[in-house]
């Protein structure tokens, strides 16, 4: 009895170790972001210790790889080998329960977590669900000290508000390699964020290949902002990284800009020019000099291969056709191309996305439009059954500077402190817009300032993770004063992830 007892002192002091940045201990003060559904709190705590190992219970080959991830995890995390099993029973002790349950009510992406002193079950109606919950899992996980895990017990009900929570980079201006891409979803994935738009085209430079028009990339890929040496990713890195990405239930959305911004493409091809005449390359940063020939038929024949090649490579359901900022096209004209495009996309099997400029086109219900600049084009698309991907660059745009001291970023838009980013409102942003509109929410970070993983980050967080509350938490929890409480533990956090994140003064860093 007394040896008992004894056995459970060290399992205290953990449970103090674990929490001591938090005054409070519990899974209700555990500081989670983004904040699930619903937490109820038990009593006591499952220590990951020396026999602690994750148990699957499904025979479906994806998940294997989840629950690989989190056992890789754990294991680098407690410096103990924390094993993955197959099996059938849930209530052995000393377990991680991954379990799919399928004729379930929980939404699409939702899960239920419930830890015990003895064991954690993970539920989930998808693969989805369960690699959400896993996130949850490893994110109380890194609040703690290195080595020593202690979840606080209780349940977690959880799902996302919105279906589509993105983040978009753009490649173009600056080239970054697969390597840094990866490292960028990897942070995502734990903030939950589902979606990664990769602008892979603008004036500066064209970064995927295309087998059928070879000179994009060989020409229209060799430079980028500041004359660098730019780069490009080959179809099998591309495929690479969607894979990656989907292994972290991240779906690509590639984007192919036009018919502005479209100089590389200009540069490689002369017969994409009205003239016949191909341009010369551009490594500055101004927008909205170049346009596709929206009369000729060659460029409907190379839109068709680039949407045809970039689709077949991409399991996701969108193709972002860009169509921001074409000042040199007629609005005829651009109509028309856009329309052409449509069809194209469709025709490839993927639904299209467009900057809020597409919605002077001809939208149907099945088009989403990106609002980033005008919400009368944005009530515009939604008038011709258009739904909505929300960048509100005043609050969305991570390439914005967070003051006037910031050195990396712009500032067209608005300077976007850690409380911009965050204390919007979906709702609030035009009457127009209604929830039954809105797919979901994205952060867009522009390269022409950034040139590294690091500037990515030193922009991107802590804002993108403000912005992925907003996407997955319903709205009424949603309160500045609890989320920057909060944020203030993922200092710690980031540190250890090796995260080179702004300490903005608005929050007390832990
Ligand atoms: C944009 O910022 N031009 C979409």
């Amino acid at each position: 009895m007394m040896k008992l007892y004894l056995s459970y002192i060290p399992l205290l002091l953990l449970l103090v170790s674990c929490n001591k940045q938090q005054p409070q201990t519990g899974l209700a003060n555990v500081p989670l972001i983004p904040l699930p559904d619903e937490i109820v709190q038990g009593e006591g705590a499952f220590h990951v210790g020396e026999r602690t190992s994750v148990v699957l219970h499904s025979a479906k080959p994806e998940l294997k790889n989840t629950a690989r991830q989190l056992s890789t995890f754990l294991s680098e995390f407690t410096g103990r080998e924390v094993s993955v099993t197959e099996g059938k029973k849930i209530f052995q002790r000393n377990t991680i329960n991954l379990k799919i349950l399928t004729d379930d009510s929980m939404d699409e992406e939702g899960y239920q977590l419930m830890i015990s002193r003895k064991k954690a079950e993970l539920i989930a109606s998808s693969p989805e669900g369960l690699y959400r919950g896993v996130q949850t899992i490893r994110q109380m996980s890194l609040l703690c000290d290195p080595g020593e895990i202690l979840l606080p017990a209780g349940r977690i009900t959880d799902h996302p508000e919105y279906e589509y929570r993105g983040a978009m980079l753009d490649v173009s201006r600056h080239f970054f390699p697969p390597e840094a891409v990866k490292d960028y979803i990897d942070l995502l994935s734990l903030y939950k964020i589902n979606m990664l738009h990769l602008h892979l085209s603008d004036d500066q430079g064209w970064r995927i290949e295309i087998k059928s028009w070879p000179k994009l990339t060989e020409t229209g890929g060799i430079t980028e902002v500041g004359g660098g040496e730019g780069g490009f990713y080959t179809q099998e890195e591309y495929t690479d990284l969607v894979k990656y990405a989907a292994e972290r239930y991240i779906t690509i959305v590639p984007e192919i800009d036009m018919p502005g911004h479209t100089n590389a493409a200009l540069a490689s091809y002369a017969e994409l020019n009205c003239d016949g005449k191909a341009t010369e390359l551009y490594t500055g940063t101004k927008v909205g000099f170049s346009t596709l020939c929206t009369d000729k038929e060659v460029t409907y024949q190379f839109v068709d291969d680039v949407v045809r090649e970039i689709s077949a490579l991409t399991p996701g359901p969108y193709f972002h056709v860009g169509g921001d900022e074409s000042h040199v096209t007629e609005l005829p004209d651009y109509n028309y191309f856009i329309n052409r495009v449509k069809k194209i996309v469709e025709s490839h099997g993927k639904t299209m996305i467009g900057w809020d400029e597409i919605s002077h086109a001809d939208l149907t219900g099945s088009d989403i439009a990106q609002y980033w600049a005008s919400s009368e084009n944005a009530a515009r698309a939604i008038e011709k059954g258009a739904r909505l991907i929300l960048s509100p660059a005043k609050y969305c745009y991570l390439d914005m500077k967070y003051d006037s001291s910031t050195v990396l970023g712009l500032n067209w838009a608005a300077y976007i402190e850690v409380d911009d980013a965050y204390a919007w409102k979906p709702l609030e942003l035009s009457e127009e817009i209604g929830r039954k509109d809105i797919l979901g929410i994205e952060s867009p970070l522009w390269a022409e300032t950034i040139e590294t993983l690091d500037d990515i980050e030193y922009l991107a967080f802590p804002r993108l993770i403000g912005h992925a509350e907003i996407g997955w938490s319903r709205p009424e929890v949603l309160d500045w004063e609890d989320y920057r409480n909060r944020l203030a533990s993922h200092g710690q956090y980031l540190d250890r992830l090796g995260v080179n994140f702004y300490r903005s003064e608005l929050v007390d860093w832990e």
